[in-house]
């Protein structure tokens, strides 16, 4: 058996397939204030513009592809003889079709809603507007994008402390290292002596928290990375 693996994924991995982070010049955060658009208080003072910035997200979503960071997570999960789990920060569906199947998207998923009403959850490729009706509590001006906003609990967290507690390494892709609980899982991994390696195109807040860092796109260094384990 070889080394069990966590991977911790961000917005950076998704970036080269066209779908903007929040951090880097022109992300997501520079057009809108968290406030406005990414917290319960917003959507309850502001629905219409909560839904209009993840309608646009979400139909953009639909014409962008995964790319070779992706598919290279997905070919080590298949090939691995190890376990390998992935935990990703993003809302996006780009692991899933490139293949990944065990998947924990701890900041939830833009393709899902919820009723704030009955907590119903379901796919959701369309726009949403407050005027849509829950389909299992038929109430009215409730369903949200099931995405975790700032001041909400992430989702997995008690079954990723347990793979972080088992992992001998830990890859983290593609994240700024900005936001908790996320940004101290390589703390986590390093409590238990698990090599920590980052994949980043810049220096990050964490970088001097990891053991080994492959400093370049994650379509260049994932790949890469993936081949070396395969080994
Ligand atoms: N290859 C590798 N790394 C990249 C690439 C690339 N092509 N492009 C950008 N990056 C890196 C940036 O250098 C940065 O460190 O990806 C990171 C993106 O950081 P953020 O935009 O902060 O995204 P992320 O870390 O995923 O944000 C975490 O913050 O706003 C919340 O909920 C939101 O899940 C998000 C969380």
């Amino acid at each position: 058996m070889k080394p069990s693996i966590v991977i911790l994924t961000g917005a950076g991995i998704s970036a080269e397939s066209g779908v903007k982070t929040f951090r880097d010049a022109g992300g997501l955060w520079e057009g809108h204030r968290v406030e406005e658009v990414a917290t319960p208080e917003a959507f309850g003072r502001d629905a219409e513009t909560v839904h209009r910035f993840y309608n646009q997200r979400r139909q953009q979503l639909l014409t962008v592809a995964p790319n070779a960071a992706h598919t290279a997570l997905a070919k080590l999960e298949r090939d691995y003889q190890g376990g390998v789990t992935l935990v990703t920060q993003n809302v996006d569906d780009l692991h899933e079709r490139a293949g990944s199947k065990k998947i924990l998207h701890m900041h939830g998923e833009i393709l899902r809603k919820k009723c704030t009403w009955c907590d119903a959850k379901s796919d959701c490729r369309q726009d949403l507007d407050k005027t849509d009706r829950c389909d299992s509590c038929a109430r009215e001006g409730g369903l949200r994008p099931d995405i975790v906003w700032f001041g909400e609990i992430p989702y997995h967290l008690e079954e990723i402390d347990q793979v972080l507690g088992d992992a001998q390494i830990f890859i983290g892709i593609g994240t700024s290292g900005h936001v908790y609980p996320a940004a101290g899982f390589v703390e986590r991994a390093r409590s238990n002596g698990t090599w920590c390696i980052e994949i980043n195109k810049d220096q990050t807040a964490l970088s001097t928290r990891f053991d080994d860092q492959r400093l370049g796109p994650a379509s260049v260094e994932v790949p890469n990375l993936v081949t070396e384990l395969l080994r």
